[in-house]
């Protein structure tokens, strides 16, 4: 089983909707999932409401740990647990998931002006790390000045880059992965680098 947190200190920046579909196209590539939204306004959870009053319930549970129930880990027989951030965490949060993180996704959203959030979230963490760029549109300024930052300190990105799309807008509450939203590219990508730290 491997655990993989999405974080960033920046809200907006795509850790819910990043979270979500990368656990729905593990599901769909036949692993099993579940997800553990850590945020107290309930990202992931709110996604899991949705998705069951609409009538497409998710094809697995969203649950909602505290800082204890959190390091205790899961019963069920997983192959990944994704997990879900607030914005703002406490130190005793982010050490327990620094500590049962196998990886951390850093997601950064080009042009928000969360660049030092994004390097601080690096620095604050020691798990084996990189960051997921989401929401760029392509040939901009600010993608390219995203990438630049990244390139310079050398820190770990995924090859994988999330484009902005509305269908992704609007994924919120569904529970299929947008054919073109790349989170089926992105997991992929994923479980090679989980594979390759076993190594
Ligand atoms: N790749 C994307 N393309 C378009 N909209 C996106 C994309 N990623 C996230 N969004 C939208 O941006 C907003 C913030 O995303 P969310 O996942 O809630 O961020 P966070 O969990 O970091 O606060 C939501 O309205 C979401 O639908
Ligand atoms: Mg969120």
């Amino acid at each position: 089983m491997k655990t993989i947190a999405f974080l960033n200190s920046k809200g907006g920046v795509g850790k819910t909707t990043s979270t979500m579909l990368t656990a729905l196209a593990l599901h769909k590539a036949g692993y099993r999932v579940m997800v553990r939204d850590t945020d107290p306004s309930g990202g992931s959870s709110t996604w899991a409401f949705r998705a069951e009053d609409g009538g497409t319930p998710l094809p697995f549970v969203v649950d909602t740990p505290n800082q204890e129930s959190l390091t205790r880990g899961v019963k069920a027989n997983l192959d990944f647990v994704l997990i879900d951030t607030p914005p703002l965490m406490s130190g005793t949060l982010a050490r327990r998931i620094d500590e049962i993180a196998d990886v951390i996704v850093i997601v950064a959203r080009p042009g928000r002006l969360d660049e030092n959030r994004t390097m601080d979230t690096f620095d604050n963490f020691d798990s084996p790390r990189a960051i997921l760029i989401n929401g760029a549109k392509a040939n901009t300024k600010a993608l390219k000045e995203l990438q630049e930052i990244i390139e310079s300190k050398g820190l770990s990105v995924f090859d994988t880059i999330v484009p902005e799309r509305e269908i992704t807008r609007n994924a919120m509450g569904g529970n299929s992965v947008p054919v073109k939203s790349q989170f089926q590219e992105f997991a992929l990508e994923l479980i090679n680098t989980t594979k390759s730290l076993e190594k």
